[in-house]
């Protein structure tokens, strides 16, 4: 057993993930390939870098949502690291799924929390059959090719006065101006509450202290 860890590990793919974590993977087919390649090491790598963001995001929403969310929409849900975490505080709401991922899909189906998972790009629209209290998207605004898109979408998919988590690297934040792209957003929802920098993958060499994540928390006018 203790071979087989270290064999992960050390495994060279899981390395170049890592690399290309940081520098980008391009496009969509490209980025769907990569992370159905990962999908059987995905939450073990996680968990050996640190990643905290699904754990950060839930104190966020147990301190901002006054209102308990029954319908849920998890974009980027991968594997489903933070539809378990979501789950152990709203235990009787119906939570959705989407990733451009199957194989990652078919890992979160086996974690059964999900309500129904779709296997869809989130900036193409999908005509869920309900409106939701509550959208996440945790480690994925990086794939995010048009704002826009993602935000009509999510505009869309909400209830009035639903809210939007979802977190953003810093680097990125700075290149994109992101500042400006919320400033923008400014009729259709109001900031709620920005997080300052946080560590992202603390222990992965390439991220460490030089790349850290902000969380944002969105309410739908
Ligand atoms: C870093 S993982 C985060 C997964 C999960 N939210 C978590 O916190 O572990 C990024 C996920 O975004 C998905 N993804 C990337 N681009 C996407 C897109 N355009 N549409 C839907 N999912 C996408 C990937 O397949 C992957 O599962």
């Amino acid at each position: 057993m203790k071979l087989k860890i270290l064999e992960i590990e050390y495994h060279p793919s899981i390395m170049d993930k890592a690399k290309s974590l940081l520098s980008g993977i391009g496009n969509i087919k490209q980025t769907q390939k990569y992370y159905d390649s990962w999908s059987n090491h995905y939450d073990f790598t996680l968990d050996k870098w640190k990643y905290t963001a699904p754990k950060k995001s839930i104190i966020i929403l147990k301190k901002k949502l006054k209102n308990y969310p029954h319908r849920i929409l998890d974009l980027a849900c991968g594997t489903g690291l933070f539809g378990v975490e979501l789950k152990k505080i709203y235990r009787n709401s119906q939570i959705y799924g989407s990733d451009i991922s199957k194989k990652s899909l078919k890992i979160a189906k086996e974690k059964n929390i999900y309500k129904k998972l779709i296997n869809i790009n989130f900036e193409k629209t999908f005509n869920y059959e309900t409106k939701f209290e509550l959208i996440s998207m945790i480690g994925a605004m990086t794939y995010c090719k048009s704002f826009d898109k993602i935000f009509s979408n999510t505009k869309n998919y909400l209830k009035k006065k639903g809210h939007f988590i979802f977190s953003h690297r810093t680097d990125l934040w700075d290149k994109q101006n992101f500042d400006e792209v919320l400033r923008s957003l400014k009729l259709d929802f109001k900031i709620n509450y920005i997080s300052r920098p946080c560590n992202y993958l603390p222990l992965n060499n390439d991220f460490k202290n030089k790349i850290k994540i902000r969380l944002v928390l969105l309410e739908k006018y």
